[in-house]
């Protein structure tokens, strides 16, 4: 039986201000929020279903979590409660690298994704705690994080981090997203604003029993070396904020809309049914020097676009649906032709490249058990190990079938150039053998043809999706993206930063690794 679509409207999650405001100037204040275990509606016509969720108090608790509204600028203290129940709502699986208390509980831990924060309060996978903080990690230090605020208005999201257990606890709700501002900057953009007019859209795919619950297959692809562990989780039901394939009633005007694709595993290929392209311009941290138009988008797991659809002009889709008023309307917002002029990624500022490759490893009848970067283990001492302040290239080699998408905490990097594979087997059995991208001349096998990287995905960002079979070069930068100022905490501070896939299957079993800063 699947689900009528576009029978419930499209909610916003309530919003949360990470500041107050004192005779007409900002000022910081300290917010708690808490992780529960809730009732949820996705449908009109799905029973109740049990997740797990951010929220200010249990009551305010939401799916997505609060919508955190900062301030570049103004700093912000978030303590994060655990008070999830004894027991998960989803499987897990043992035999991957999970985090296992000894006195029950569910493990969390939250990252502000996109975040430049100080290792200790960037939610290490190390770092989780249970119901109370009756039991953490080994990496946990601190119960408040400190949120500098200190980069460029943009679009982050917090999430949570937990060893082995962040596909499950993402899944199961807990996602939220985190906004920073600057008014004086923006305002003057006049692009469409306010809550009816400047919306975030959350996009995941869910399945669900017919009793509501969350269903997740929790028999592993290889039962034999994992019992409940697949490389991908796909869902059969598309549910932005919270409801499944709902409607908006918009006017025949411009909207802003923030987009996240909050799933495990899914990519959505984005478009209007009636063809209209969108306007771009912001990414997953920035906004575009100007904006661009895309006829559509594709949207990797943790990617954000920023757009401007105008209604005036437009109709509707199959992940949602835009009914549009049949009346005109004023519009007094715009699109810019100009935004902002932060400086565009150079490769000759790198002052050190590295080989970065991405493998699979499978059974004799190609059936993954594991992913890995460089072979390693996120155990294995980091061999990522950047200057704070400094420009490096990254180039990040797939061989495996599937596209990745890879994020790094802390830096932000833009994708420079997208080369073919050529010889590609053979570069396999030489890397499986020597694990040395240099050792198997790996100049002699990036000589395919080169790909173009899309207009509006050419811009500062923290996730590039890299494609099958190919060599992606990505200038990455270890400070705020025009300043060459230090960050204002010790970027080299224990317990250090990760980068991983992002498909979260993969990310937990174990396509993640170390990124420690060092001078
Ligand atoms: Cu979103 Cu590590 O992350
Ligand atoms: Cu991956």
């Amino acid at each position: 039986r699947s689900l009528k679509k576009y029978v419930d409207p499209l909610p916003a999650m309530p919003k949360t201000y990470g500041y107050a405001v004192e005779d007409g100037r900002p000022k910081p204040i300290a917010l708690t929020v808490g992780m529960y275990e809730k009732k949820w509606k996705f449908h009109r016509d799905l029973p109740v279903t049990t997740v797990f969720v951010y929220g200010t108090s249990r009551r305010a608790a939401s799916y997505p979590g609060p919508a955190i509204e900062a301030l570049q600028g103004v700093p912000l203290n978030v303590t994060w409660e655990n008070h999830l129940p004894e027991r998960h709502i989803l499987p897990w699986d043992p035999t991957i690298p999970v985090a296992v208390p000894k006195h029950g509980g569910v493990p969390a831990v939250v990252h502000l994704h996109g975040g430049v924060n100080g290792p200790r309060s960037d939610g290490s996978a190390f770092a989780w705690f249970t119901s109370g903080f009756r039991e953490v990690g080994p990496a946990w230090s601190e119960a408040t994080y400190h949120y500098p605020n200190v980069q460029h208005p943009g679009n982050l999201w917090y999430h949570d981090h937990a060893l082995g257990l962040t596909r499950a606890n993402i899944l199961a709700g807990l996602v939220g997203t985190y906004t920073i501002r600057n008014l004086p900057v923006e305002i003057p953009f006049g692009l469409p604003s306010g809550r009816h007019f400047d919306r975030h859209l959350v996009i995941s795919d869910r399945s669900f029993y017919k009793d509501g619950s969350l269903y997740m297959n929790y028999t592993g692809n290889v039962p034999t070396v994992h019992p409940e562990w697949q490389p991908e989780y796909f869902g059969e039901v598309i549910v932005v904020n919270g409801k499944a394939w709902p409607y908006l009633a918009v006017l025949r005007r411009k909207y802003r809309f923030r987009i996240l694709n909050s799933s495990n595993a899914r990519y959505f290929n984005l478009s209007l049914s009636d063809g209209l392209p969108f306007t771009v311009i912001g990414s997953d941290v920035t906004y575009h020097n100007k904006p661009v138009t895309a006829p559509s988008i594709l949207i990797a797991p943790a990617e954000i676009y920023d757009i401007v659809i105008d209604f005036a002009e437009s109709e509707t889709s199959a992940i949602m649906k835009f009914v549009i008023s049949p009346k005109k309307t004023t519009d007094n917002s715009r699109i810019p032709a100009k935004l902002v002029d932060y400086p565009v990624a150079n490769v000759k500022d790198a002052i050190k490249k590295r080989y970065i490759v991405l493998y699979e490893y499978q059974t004799a009848s190609g059936e993954p058990t594991h992913l890995y970067i460089n072979g390693k283990r996120l155990e294995d001492p980091a061999t990522e190990t950047p200057r704070p302040g400094s420009t490096e290239v990254w180039q990040v080699i797939n061989l495996t079938e599937d596209n990745h998408p890879l994020h790094l905490h802390l830096a932000t990097f833009q994708a420079a150039r997208v080369r073919g594979l050529v010889a590609l087997e053979a570069f396999k059995a030489c890397m499986r053998e020597k694990n040395d991208a240099v050792k198997c001349d790996v100049k002699k096998h990036a000589t395919g043809p080169v790909t173009a990287v899309p207009e509006h995905e050419r811009t500062w960002k923290n996730i590039v999706k890299i494609a099958p079979g190919s060599m992606t070069t990505i200038v990455v930068q270890f400070k705020l993206i025009d300043r060459d100022e230090p960050y204002p905490f010790d970027a080299t501070a224990e317990p250090g930063y990760v980068y991983h896939c992002h498909i979260l299957d993969h990310e937990d079993n174990a396509m993640i690794r170390p990124l420690i800063l060092k001078y």
